[in-house]
C-alpha cells in the first residue's frame, strides 16, 4: 500500500521543512514540499493534525500552516516565553505549553484559546494528552508531575517527583505513562500512579516515542537510538542512527511494520523499518534526507480519509477570519493563579478569579 506521508521538521535556523515521502519502493525517497520561515528564533516544538502543522518557538509564538491549502494560517500569540510543547488531540484541539508555566487548550476551529491553565510554577517542559482526551499530564521545572482534567481544566492530581522532568508520555492504550528525568525513564501504571520500573539510558534523553503499547524508542545525547521494553523495564535493542546526537524520534505504522523516524543535529532525517516482533531486531534504513539544517523537532503528517470529505463553509475559517479573530482577541494577562476560563462566547464568565496570590490551590 502506498502511504501518503510528509515529514515536518523544525530547526535552529527558524525554518520548518516539509518533505513529501515516496513510499512506493523498499527504498524511500523524499522531495522538499515546502519551507516555512515564520519564526524569528529557533523552533522548539512541532505537531501535525490532519489539516494543520503547528510550530512553537523561542520567539514565544505558535505559527500555523495549513497543509491543505499549503499556506500560512496566522499565529497564536498567547504565551509569554518560549513554547516548549505542542500536542493535538484529534483534529479538534491543540494543547500548548510554555516557559511561562501555562498550558493552553485551543480549539482548532477558529483557533481560540478555550482554556488557560497556570500549570507549573516555572516552565512547562512537556505535556501528553490521554487517548480518551479527558486527561492530560504535564511536567515542569517545579519538580512536579500534574494531571489535568481537561473537561473542567482543573488540577486532578499532583505528584512531587523531586526532580525536574523533561518529558512525559502516555502509552497508546493509555494504561501507563513514562516520565523522563535526564537519563532516566520512570514507568508508571495509570491505576496506581506509581512507578513500576525505571530504565537508565547511557545518555541524557532528548526524545521518546511509543512504537506500540509496550516498546518505547529512546533518543538522546548520542548517535544511538535505543528501544525500551516498558513491561520488562529494560533496553532491548539499540542501533547507531546518526553521526551526532539525535534530537527527535517519531513513528508510524505502515501495513504490518513500524516506521521509526529520527532527526539529528547532523541535519539528517532518517526513516527506519522495524518489525515489532517478539524478538526485536535492529531496524533497516528505508531512506534519509539531508536537510542541511540543525534539526530540533519532528512530526509526521498524514492526511486522513476524513479530510477528503468536503467541509461545510462554517468549518473553513479563512486566513482573514483568523487574522481578525486574533487581532480582536487581546493578550490575556495572567495575573491570577489557577484556571481561567476564556470562552469568548460567554464574556460574562470570563476571568473568574479563583483566590488571591496567597490562596493558591495547587
Ligand atoms: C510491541 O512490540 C514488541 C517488540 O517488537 C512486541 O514484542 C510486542 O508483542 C508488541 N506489543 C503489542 C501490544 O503489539
Ligand atoms: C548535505 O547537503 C549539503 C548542502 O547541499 C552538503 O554540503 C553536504 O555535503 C551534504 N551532506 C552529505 C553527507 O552529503
Amino acid at each position: 500500500m502506498v502511504a501518503v506521508l510528509e515529514l515536518i521538521a523544525g530547526s535552529y535556523e527558524q525554518i520548518t521543512f516539509g518533505y513529501r515521502v515516496n513510499t512506493e519502493d523498499n527504498e524511500w525517497t523524499a522531495k522538499a514540499d515546502f519551507t516555512h520561515h515564520a519564526h524569528t528564533a529557533s523552533i522548539s516544538a512541532v505537531a501535525a493534525s490532519e489539516r494543520f502543522v503547528v510550530t512553537g518557538s523561542k520567539d514565544e509564538t505558535i505559527q500555523l500552516y495549513d497543509m491543505k491549502k499549503k499556506t500560512e494560517h496566522g499565529a497564536l500569540l498567547h504565551h509569554e516565553g518560549s513554547i516548549t510543547c505542542l500536542e493535538f488531540y484529534g483534529s479538534s484541539h491543540l494543547l500548548s505549553g510554555g516557559e511561562d508555566g501555562l498550558l493552553c487548550v485551543w480549539s482548532t476551529k477558529k483557533w481560540e484559546c478555550m482554556k488557560t491553565i497556570r500549570a507549573h510554577k516555572g516552565h512547562v517542559t512537556s505535556l501528553s494528552v490521554h487517548p480518551s482526551g479527558k486527561l492530560a499530564l504535564s511536567v515542569g521545572t517545579d519538580k512536579t508531575l500534574r494531571t489535568w482534567n481537561l473537561i473542567n481544566g482543573r488540577s486532578a492530581f499532583i505528584k512531587n517527583i523531586k526532580q525536574n522532568a523533561q518529558i512525559v508520555r502516555w502509552s497508546p492504550d493509555g494504561d501507563r505513562y513514562v516520565v523522563v528525568v535526564n537519563d532516566k525513564i520512570d514507568i508508571y501504571k495509570l491505576e496506581t500512579a506509581s512507578v513500576t520500573g525505571t530504565v537508565t539510558n547511557p545518555k541524557r534523553i532528548s526524545s521518546v516515542k511509543f512504537l506500540n503499547n509496550s516498546v518505547l524508542a529512546v533518543a538522546g545525547d548520542d548517535e544511538t537510538v535505543r528501544i525500551c521494553d516498558v513491561v520488562k523495564a529494560k533496553l532491548v535493542c539499540e542501533f547507531k542512527a546518526h553521526e551526532t546526537r539525535v534530537k527527535a524520534v517519531d513513528s508510524l505504522m505502515v501495513d504490518d511494520y513500524c516506521v521509526l523516524l529520527t532527526a539529528s543535529n547532523d541535519g539528517y532525517i532518517k526513516m527506519w523499518k522495524i518489525h515489532l516482533n517478539e524478538e526485536l531486531e535492529p531496524p533497516i534504513l528505508l531512506g534519509e534526507i539531508n536537510t542541511t539544517a540543525r534539526l530540533t523537532c519532528l512530526a509526521v503528517w498524514r492526511p486522513s480519509s476524513a479530510q477528503q470529505i468536503s467541509e461545510g463553509p462554517s468549518e473553513t475559517a479563512t486566513s482573514e477570519d483568523l487574522t481578525q479573530e486574533l487581532t480582536k482577541k487581546k493578550r490575556v494577562r495572567e495575573t491570577m493563579e489557577e484556571v481561567i476560563v476564556e470562552d469568548e462566547s460567554k464574556p460574562k464568565k470570563k476571568k473568574k478569579k479563583v483566590g488571591g496570590k496567597n490562596a493558591v490551590k495547587q
